[in-house]
Order: C-alpha cells, then sequence, then structure tokens
C-alpha cells in the first residue's frame, strides 16, 4: 500500500517528481504558484492548504529557499505533524536553518539534494542525497541511488554546492573553450570529440586530487604550479587578444600565483585547495 503524497512545486523538476509518484501508484496532490504549469497526468490539483492537508508526506521542490519559506510560512500550522522532504537546492545554512524552523513548528523535516536531471526521476539513473531527523524511504519512488548522509540536515546541500562547484565550473570552462576554438577558425563539432578526451581525465584528477589531500602530500611529481600558471597565462593571452572575456581563467592564474607567491610553486595542483583554506 503506497502512502498518499503532495508534491509542491510544478517546475520541471516538481513535475517529474509527481510523475514519479503517480507512476508509483501513490495518490499525488499538487499545488504550484501559478496556474499555468499543467497538471501532471493522474495527479489532482488542489489549493496550497488542501494540498498539504492530502498527505502526511510533503515534497517540496521549488526554485530556492526564499520560495520555500515563502510557501511553508503561512501554512506552518497544517504543516504539524507531517513530513516535509525539501529537496529544492540550496545552501548548508539555508537547509539548517529551514529545519530548525521545521522543529519549531513540530514538522519533521529531511532536506534533499537531486543530482542528476528530470528524465531520470523514476528510473535506476536518479541520484538522490538525504539528510535530516529521520531516514525515510518517501522518495522512493523516484528510484535510482539514494544516500541518507546523517541526521545535519544541512550534509546533501553541503554535498550539494561541492559537487555543483566542480559542474558549473567545468561547463564555464566548455563555453569559454569554444569561444576560444571559435576565435581561431576551429568549428565546435571539431573541437568536441577532443574536448570529450579532456573531459576523460577529470576521474583520474579527482582521485589523485583527493588521495592527496588526505595524506597532505602535494608534491607536484607530475606537474607543478608554476607549469599551470603558464598553461593559463597562454589561454588568458589568446583569449584577450581575440576580444574574449577572460576573467574566469584570470582569477585562478591569481591563485595558483598566489600560491607559487608563497613558496609553493613545486607543488602539484592539490596545494590551491590548502591555498583556498587558508585564504
Ligand atoms: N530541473 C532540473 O534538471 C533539476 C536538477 C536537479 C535539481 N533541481 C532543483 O530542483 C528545484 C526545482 O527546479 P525546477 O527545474 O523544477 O524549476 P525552477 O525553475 O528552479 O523552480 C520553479 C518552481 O519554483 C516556483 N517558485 C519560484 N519562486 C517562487 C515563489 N517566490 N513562491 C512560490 N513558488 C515559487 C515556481 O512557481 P511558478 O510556476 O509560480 O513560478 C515553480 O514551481 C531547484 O532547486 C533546482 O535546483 C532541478
Amino acid at each position: 500500500m503506497t502512502e498518499p503524497v503532495t508534491v509542491l512545486g510544478l517546475g520541471p523538476m516538481g513535475h517529474a517528481i509527481a510523475d514519479a509518484f503517480v507512476a508509483a501508484g501513490h495518490q499525488t496532490t499538487v499545488w504550484n504558484r501559478s496556474t499555468t504549469r499543467p497538471t501532471p497526468d493522474g495527479a489532482v490539483r488542489a489549493d496550497l492548504t488542501s494540498a498539504v492537508a492530502a498527505s502526511k508526506i510533503v515534497v517540496v521542490c521549488l526554485l530556492d529557499y526564499d520560495a520555500v519559506r515563502a510557501v511553508l510560512d503561512p501554512i506552518a500550522a497544517t504543516l504539524r505533524g507531517r513530513l516535509v522532504v525539501n529537496v529544492t537546492s540550496g545552501s548548508p545554512d539555508a537547509a539548517r536553518a529551514t529545519a530548525e524552523w521545521a522543529a519549531g513548528h513540530g514538522i519533521d523535516y529531511v532536506d534533499g539534494a537531486i543530482m542528476t536531471p528530470t528524465n531520470t526521476i523514476g528510473t535506476a539513473d536518479a541520484v538522490l542525497l538525504l539528510s535530516g531527523k529521520v531516514e525515510t524511504d518517501a522518495l522512493s519512488a523516484l528510484g535510482g541511488t539514494q544516500t541518507y548522509l546523517g541526521t545535519d540536515p544541512g550534509r546533501a546541500a553541503a554535498y550539494d554546492v561541492a559537487l555543483l562547484d566542480i559542474f558549473w565550473t567545468s561547463v564555464v570552462g566548455v563555453a569559454h573553450a569554444f569561444a576560444l576554438a571559435r576565435s581561431e577558425h576551429i568549428t565546435p563539432s571539431e573541437l568536441a570529440p577532443l574536448a570529450r578526451g579532456i573531459a576523460t581525465l577529470m576521474p583520474i584528477v579527482i582521485d589523485e586530487h583527493g588521495a592527496r589531500l588526505e595524506e597532505g602530500r602535494h608534491g607536484g611529481d607530475y606537474s607543478n604550479l608554476r607549469s599551470a600558471a603558464a598553461g593559463m597565462a597562454h589561454i588568458i593571452h589568446t583569449a584577450r587578444a581575440r576580444g574574449i572575456d577572460a576573467g574566469v581563467m584570470e582569477a585562478a592564474h591569481a591563485l595558483t600565483q598566489g600560491a607559487i607567491d608563497a613558496g609553493h610553486g613545486d607543488d602539484g595542483i592539490s596545494r590551491l585547495t590548502v591555498a583556498l583554506e587558508s585564504a
């Protein structure tokens, strides 16, 4: 017997979540601030208070935590005694503050982070991180790998921001690389196969970087910061010469140069993590 669930928020992710609950046989009630977003097939649309009253489990999936608080604050009394699973992305501090707010209103609260796109929800490819007061299987209909990270409600969001740091920094690098390539008359389809090759290096870099940090070992056995700074300088020089913004790489170069100036020029890239921590 599946439990009734309520989903607040029908953006692309909220819609996908509601679809997965319906597909798994849950009686699914949905609410969205604006009425223009379509109702997922098989779900029942309701006003906010009725939607919350319909289920013991309330899944929240909105733009950010300001929106979450704007929506939940006025209905705190109706939420009392229910389980709120908030899968809205945000900072660890915002997650902890929301958990504290929930505890003050007698609401069970679990914070979540969804690490994969909408088309994975309800499939084996979904990846979810959860943390907070209780370990729950309330989202089992969403499928995939669901990892409970313990009682600190900020833990899922902490993983989320660290992982999104890798994602967004990389994606901006991809955007910049295509601009730089096009400025030299290299077409996207010419660059793409080689760009994919660069991306395959990342798992090796991540494992080596992590091992070095764990062991406090930063020697530049394969490549050092002086060499990295020189490589970054070539990119900055070329971008500037072609009128392409070089701000992201300038920031990376300044960080690297700072570590060199502090006497770590012979160290490897893992030294940059230590430099960031002591800045
Ligand atoms: N889409 C993805 O692939 C993906 C992947 C992983 C994680 N996520 C996370 O999932 C969350 C939702 O993402 P999304 O893609 O579904 O859409 P979104 O564009 O991030 O959020 C849209 C939803 O937020 C609501 N909203 C915005 N401001 C509001 C406010 N002040 N009061 C009430 N509701 C408000 C919108 O309502 P209206 O319709 O009324 O504007 C809509 O329901 C985000 O935190 C996102 O980071 C998304």
